[in-house]
């Protein structure tokens, strides 16, 4: 399955992220603003950072849900809130209802807010990607 891993990142967390998966599966990492021709891959994940409820990757998809279709898609939203947070679903929810039915989401452990390099060593580990990876790896239902 030929899969590309769009990302947008400001402080290169959910870059860091992107690489991983990247490696992780065989599949090539595109930075959103270039992510123009997506018609050779059969599965895209989208990824971003989240910035005061506010994830890139939402727009992306609202924007390119179009040349989406057929595609499988997994979205990988990256934050200092954990997915429970109220305010984690309400970004979630900036999702139309029409592709949250059809992808599959994650949002995972991303860097406390203006971390120092040390700090953010200690919470950007490869680790936080367990349940995404055995999802993509077909390894479990994520
Ligand atoms: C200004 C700002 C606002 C943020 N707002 C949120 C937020 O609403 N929810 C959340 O989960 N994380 C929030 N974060 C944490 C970032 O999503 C986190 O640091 C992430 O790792 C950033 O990804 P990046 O390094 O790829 O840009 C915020 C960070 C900053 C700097």
């Amino acid at each position: 399955m030929k899969t590309a891993v769009i990302y947008h990142s400001f402080f290169h967390t959910t870059e860091q992220y992107a690489k991983w998966i990247a490696e992780e599966i065989g599949a090539e990492t595109i930075p959103m603003r270039k992510a123009k021709n997506l018609s050779g891959f059969d599965r895209l994940i989208i990824m971003s950072g989240t910035y005061a409820g506010w994830m890139p990757l939402a727009g992306f998809l609202r924007k390119n849900w179009g040349r989406l279709q057929g595609k499988e898609v997994v979205a990988v939203a990256v934050g200092a809130l954990s997915e429970a947070d109220t305010a984690s679903k309400t970004s979630y929810q900036k999702i139309p209802p029409a592709i949250r039915s059809r992808i599959k989401y994650f949002k995972i452990r991303g860097a406390t807010p203006f971390a120092g390099k040390e700090q953010r060593q200690q919470e950007i580990l490869k680790s936080n990607l367990d349940r995404v990876l055995s999802y993509l790896k077909g390894e479990s239902a994520g």
